[in-house]
């Protein structure tokens, strides 16, 4: 299975924020905004794999900056790293400023997505490759990450997650 960038799995979603789409004070719902990136996610990691996806954990959400009624948000998701069947995939989200057209980072989030065949078992995916700095920084702490979620779902002994322990000593 060939090796893949994290360029080519990148996925940018742009869209507006409708009202129906917003709390009380007029700013977009957390919980849409999740859906928005679930679904830029799952491109992103379909893109990698050429798999069917399915979630398997949201590892981290920040709601730095509310984000107003009206605003065009970008989504932008890319495979950060891939294991065996998982992908870790990080997003950043952007919003337009009107006038001047400027991009201001809102919010960050990681997902991680598994690759399964059509009866739902997990599947192989291949390799990526980080090349930016940014790419390579997020590819060495995706383990740690994975440990992390892993050890919180109950599925890993906080014994056995070495590479996150090593950050504590
Ligand atoms: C995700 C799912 C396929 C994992 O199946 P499983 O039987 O637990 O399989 P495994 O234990 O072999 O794990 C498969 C991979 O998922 C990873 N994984 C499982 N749970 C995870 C979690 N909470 N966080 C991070 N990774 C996780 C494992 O580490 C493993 O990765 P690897 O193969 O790259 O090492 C299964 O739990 C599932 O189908 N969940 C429902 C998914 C879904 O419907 N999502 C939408 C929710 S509405």
């Amino acid at each position: 299975m060939e090796a893949k960038t994290a360029f080519q799995s990148k996925t940018i979603v742009t869209d507006l924020v409708l009202p129906s789409e917003t709390n009380p004070i007029n700013n977009l719902f957390g919980g849409e905004l999740l859906a928005r990136m679930d679904r830029a996610a799952s491109i992103a990691a379909r893109r990698h794999s050429r798999r069917i996806v399915v979630t398997a954990s949201v590892n981290h959400v920040a709601f730095n900056r509310s984000v107003p009624l009206g605003s065009v948000v970008t989504i932008e998701a890319k495979v950060s790293r891939a294991f065996t069947s998982s992908m870790e995939v990080y997003m950043d989200v952007w919003i337009e400023d009107r006038e001047s057209g400027e991009c201001i980072k809102a919010n960050e989030a990681i997902y991680t997505f598994v690759a399964v065949n059509e009866t739902g078992r997990p599947t192989k995916v291949p390799e990526l490759i980080p090349e930016t700095e940014l790419e390579k920084e997020r590819f060495e702490a995706a383990l740690r990450r994975k440990q992390l979620s892993l050890v919180l779902a109950g599925k890993m002994k906080p014994d056995d997650a070495s590479e996150l322990k090593a950050l504590f000593k």
